[in-house]
Formats: structure tokens, C-alpha cells, sequence
């Protein structure tokens, strides 16, 4: 099957020099991902993942500059990256929490863990503490429920939460 040609860069968005944007071995990690793929842009959800690691989040530049690398507009780049959740269109902290808010997470106390991150943190969902440490994300299931409730931190799952552990995940954090 033939794929659906895309539009071409505009002058501007060509010129991007993905080099200067990214460190060495990011570019490095990139020429490494689309080799294995039979189209360079097949390799693009796995480049964001690489492109958020070096600058923490997806600024409008950073699109721009791996859509550069790939010949592909940054609108293509941006519909990607903003269906994903896990891809972050603004700063987050250095830590980001994702509290899995549905239905087993939720019957089992999700919303005492998100409460314990304000009284512990002072942020809800979609906030950042004041120092830059520590977001706080809601996410769909993370499929973990059958150790419900649960949150992602940093990559890392916490299970069978409650608020004490909570506490004392957060207090390791910050
Ligand atoms: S409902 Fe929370 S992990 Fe599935």
C-alpha cells in the first residue's frame, strides 16, 4: 500500500537545523530510530519520547526541529504529539505523577490520593509545585488495576496506594 503523500516543510520551517537544537547524542539516537523503520517518519513517536528526555517537555520549537529532521511540517508533528498524553506540550517538574483516576483506581481511593498530593504539595491535577519539582497528572487506566489504586512516577509504578504511602513516595521526591 502506498502511503498519502504529505505536505512538503515551507521555506522557513526547512531551514530548522535540528543539530543546533538537539544534543549530539540525541541526533545520534535519532539516525539510530529511523533505521529501523522502511519510512523515516514511522520513527516519529519514539523521537518525541527521545526529544522530551533531553529538554523535559515539547516546546513549539522542539516540534518544529524534529519535524525538521524528519521533512515533515510541524502541524504534522504537533497532531502526534498532542493525541499522546504522556508527550508534554508544556513545562512540566522534574518529576511528573500520574494518578490513574479510572474506574478500578477510582472505586479504590484515587481521589484520596490526588487530595493527599494538595494537602502534602499544595498542587491538583495539571499543577506544578512552586519549586518546579513535582507535577501532578491524572491519567486513563495504566493497566495496573488489579493493584488498584495506583499511580506512574517518573516511569516507575506505586501500587495498593494510600495516602500514607503517598506521603511517603512524595516526601522521597521532594
Ligand atoms: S483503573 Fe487504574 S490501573 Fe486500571
Amino acid at each position: 500500500m502506498t502511503a498519502l503523500p504529505l505536505p512538503k516543510p515551507r521555506a522557513a520551517e526547512a531551514a530548522i537545523d535540528p543539530r543546533k537544537h538537539f544534543s549530539a547524542a540525541t541526533i545520534a539516537t535519532f539516525d539510530a530510530l529511523v533505521k529501523q523503520y522502511p519510512e523515516a517518519r514511522a520513527a516519529l513517536i519514539p523521537m518525541l519520547h527521545v526529544a522530551q528526555a533531553e529538554k523535559g517537555w515539547l516546546a513549539k520549537g522542539t516540534l518544529a526541529a524534529v519535524g525538521a529532521y524528519l521533512k515533515l511540517p510541524p502541524i504534522r508533528v504537533y497532531e502526534v504529539a498532542s493525541f499522546y498524553p504522556m508527550f508534554h506540550l508544556e513545562p512540566v517538574g522534574r518529576h511528573v505523577a500520574w494518578v490513574c483516576r479510572n474506574i478500578s483506581c477510582d472505586l479504590r481511593g484515587a481521589p484520596q490520593i490526588v487530595e493527599t498530593f494538595r494537602r502534602a504539595c499544595g498542587i491538583g491535577p495539571g499543577e506544578t509545585t512552586p519549586d518546579g519539582k513535582l507535577t501532578l497528572k491524572l491519567a486513563e487506566c495504566l493497566g495496573a488495576c488489579t493493584a488498584a489504586p495506583m499511580m506512574e512516577v517518573d516511569g516507575e509504578y506505586h501500587e495498593n496506594l494510600d495516602p500514607k504511602k503517598v506521603e511517603s513516595i512524595l516526601r522521597e521526591l521532594r
